[in-house]
């Protein structure tokens, strides 16, 4: 399997809604429209890995601006087919080492509270700390840990 890592600029539709789709079948029902992906594209920042031409995992991030040099990690989603194979592990690094060569201070991202893998991924691979819980944050029961790795 041959990864290449790539930050996303100036996509076209097709390449944007090939990403999308891609996140869509990871996440299921929860995925979000074309109308905040494109956004995001645009404005925020989407980092990809590709096996060949077909996108296998997609994080999406943001700048905070309540905290300059601080990037939030909005979303992050692995093909079905190429799970538990390291390219989470793998695009994370890649995007971290990409974003402290931009400048950023810190990374925060908010997971829910037994997403096992997750989890396992930023703690134990990344070196991130779980900072905070943020009880009832998407709704009653909808917990989230705050987790947060300086750069
Ligand atoms: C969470 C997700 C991004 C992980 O992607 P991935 O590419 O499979 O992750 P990696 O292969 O880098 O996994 C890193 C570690 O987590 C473990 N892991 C991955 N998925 C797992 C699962 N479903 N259950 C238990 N452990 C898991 C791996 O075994 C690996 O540990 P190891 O190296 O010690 O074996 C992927 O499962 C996904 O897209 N899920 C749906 C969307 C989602 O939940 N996104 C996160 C929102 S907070």
């Amino acid at each position: 399997m041959e990864w290449n890592f790539r930050v996303i600029d100036n996509p076209s539709y097709k390449e944007c809604d090939q990403l999308l789709k891609m996140s869509q079948r990871a996440f299921g029902v929860e995925a979000e429209s074309i109308y905040f992906f494109r956004i995001f594209v645009d404005y925020g920042k989407i980092f990809a890995t590709f096996n060949h031409d077909e996108p296998i995992c997609v994080i999406q991030a943001i700048k905070n601006w309540n905290d300059i040099g601080n990037i939030q990690l909005v979303s992050c989603a692995t093909h079905p087919n190429y799970q538990e194979k390291g390219v989470a592990t793998f695009t994370h690094r890649k995007m971290l080492q990409q974003l402290k060569k931009e400048g950023a201070r810190s990374i925060g991202v908010r997971v829910p509270p037994l997403h096992e893998a997750v989890i396992k991924i930023l703690q134990e691979k990344l070196g991130f700390s779980v900072i905070k819980k943020l009880s009832n944050y998407y709704g009653m029961g909808e917990d989230r840990l705050y987790l947060e790795k300086i750069l």
